[in-house]
């Protein structure tokens, strides 16, 4: 066979015998000091693990491409949005978000959908769920909402009083659970979901004119979704259906498509909309803000090795490009530092330097240096520093952010929860059929069940509050008292807390 390999280790000494270590007797023997292969391989073998991601650590990947179909320069300096039909190759990864690196795919979780664009300006992350809205609205919550789904420090249990005690403690995340808790929190695979960038991101131009927009990213497979039994079942029978059915689509030649849109506020109309435009918990009404077509998604080469290309994938929402930058969102802004730090503890410094986040379509020149596996060469002799003379370097002041006003005190604001929360989850609710009605009750109260009585009545008065029908509805089913539920959503958040604490005598 003329292809044929010839083994050797990972300095390329050829082995001469990979199945046998070097011992003292045939049947029995000691194992020599001198079989410096076997140490190697097993040397290497205990370090095949790296930390798996804190949260979104269960995915699947693909290569492909975005395609512009709509002219929208006018608003972004960002040169892969410049003129119909430019493409940018693209990297895709979606995942469950709280599961550990094994858990199912099928698991009742939001998914991510991070897409990494290697544009000529440098690498343009956009990490993304499929969800347009979040949990919670500051960064400084976020590791208390993860340690409620994550496993209990005693027992090591996933545990429904955790998550059912901080959600109903936090009733800006309505709308996010009442989209958890429909079918659409069990989406059949990763190709018949819709994609977000879920925050509000800021577009300039070369003017600096800016705008604040909304992507979008709607499945040309249709959305499809499996109901809470399928879903459970299919997690016994094959816990990575997503992975599969995405690999094998793309092996078949079916390659999914996504088609993006875009909303745009301008900043006048950001200062008077009902909602405020950078709370995550809520959405731009699709009538007030309508969804302009920008370009077409479509992924078709799988990875040809999943460790180096998607384990090793390294996403972050700080990863801009001229054209493109944060709004005032608090969610996002701690998001900015808490990736990278992430890569840095998972990938080590130089997570840039691993070829599938390398900015290959661009000219990196960088003055950040050494480190930790050190791969590119360092940029040879170079001098690493700024300004200097003896280099012909220079920055391009023209991709600078706009100019922007800010006013305030600094302070722990908190935006405290109020009725303006309950909106959108109940015009969410009554956008439903009967059938999805019937199935969200279903899916909310096969969790609640499990839950504390004190914390079943506080999540259900929150309910109560988004929609008379759903509160009464999962009251029944609990087979709680209605009347209680009335009395406790007619409190303040504060008093129903309270009226909720432990003793749990009250319920009985
Ligand atoms: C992954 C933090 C909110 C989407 C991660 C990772 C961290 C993190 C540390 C692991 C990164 C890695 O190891 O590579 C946070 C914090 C948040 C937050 C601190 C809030 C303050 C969100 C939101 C979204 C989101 C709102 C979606 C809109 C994702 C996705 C991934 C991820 C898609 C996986 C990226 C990949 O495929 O590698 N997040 N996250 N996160 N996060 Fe967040």
């Amino acid at each position: 066979m003329d292809n044929k390999k010839v083994l050797t280790t990972s300095l390329a000494k050829p082995i001469d015998n990979d199945q046998a270590s070097l011992t003292t007797g045939k049947k029995v023997g000691y194992t020599l000091m001198g079989d410096v292969d076997l140490f190697q391989k097993l040397a290497h073998f205990n370090r095949e693990r790296i930390p798996e991601r804190v949260v979104h650590a269960k995915g699947s990947g693909a290569f492909g491409y975005f395609e512009v179909t709509n002219d929208l320069s006018k608003y972004t300096m960002a040169k892969f949005l410049k003129g119909v039909g430019k493409k940018t190759p693209v990297l895709a990864r979606f995942s469950t978000v709280g599961g550990e690196k094994g858990s199912a795919d099928t698991a009742r979780d939001p998914r991510g959908f991070a897409l990494k664009f290697y544009t000529e300006d440098g690498n343009y992350d956009l990490v993304g769920n499929n969800t347009p809205v979040f949990f919670i609205r500051d960064a400084i919550k976020f590791p208390d909402f993860i340690h409620t789904q994550k496993r209990d420090p005693q027992n090591n249990l996933k545990d429904p009083n955790m998550f059912w005690d901080f959600l109903s403690l936090t009733p800006e995340s309505l709308l996010q659970v009442m989209r958890l808790f429909s079918n659409l929190g069990t989406p059949k695979g990763f190709r018949h979901m819709d994609g977000f960038g879920s925050h509000t991101f800021m577009w300039y131009n070369e003017k600096k004119d800016y705008h604040w927009i909304k992507y979008h990213f709607l499945t040309d497979q249709g959305i499809e979704n499996f109901t809470q039994d399928e879903a459970i079942l299919m997690a016994g029978k094959n816990p990575d259906y997503a992975t599969q059915d995405l690999f094998n689509a793309i092996e078949k030649g079916n390659y999914p498509s996504w088609s993006c849109y875009i909303q745009i506020m301008t900043p006048k109309q950001a200062s008077n909309y009902r909602f405020n435009p950078f709370d995550v918990t809520k959405t731009w009404d699709e009538t007030d803000f309508p969804l302009i077509p920008l370009g077409k998604l479509v992924l078709n080469r799988n990875p040809d090795n999943f460790f180096a290309e998607i384990e090793q994938a390294a996403f972050a929402p700080s990863h801009f490009v001229p054209g493109i930058g944060p709004s005032p969102d608090k969610l996002l802004q701690g998001r900015l530092i808490a990736y990278t730090d992430a890569h840095n503890h998972r990938l080590g410094p130089n997570s840039f330097q691993i070829p599938v986040n390398t900015p290959n379509y661009s000219n990196p020149y960088t003055n950040q240096r050494d480190g930790m596996m050190t791969v590119n060469g360092n940029f040879g002799s170079h001098p690493n520093y700024y300004p200097t003379t003896l280099a012909d370097v220079a920055v391009t002041p023209s991709v600078s952010l706009p100019p922007m006003p800010v006013d305030g005190i600094i302070a722990k604001h908190t935006i405290e929860s109020d009725e303006q929360d309950y909106i959108l989850p109940g015009e969410f609710f009554n956008t439903m059929d009967h059938h999805e009605k019937a199935h969200t009750i279903y899916n909310l109260t096969q969790s609640l069940m499990l839950a504390n009585p004190n914390l079943q009545y506080r999540q259900t008065a929150l309910f109560y509050k988004v929609d008379p029908i759903l509160g009464n509805s999962i009251a029944e089913v609990l087979g709680l008292d209605k009347m209680k539920v009335h009395e406790l959503a007619n409190l303040t958040q504060e008093e129903r807390v309270k009226a909720t604490l432990k003793p749990y005598t009250f319920y009985k």
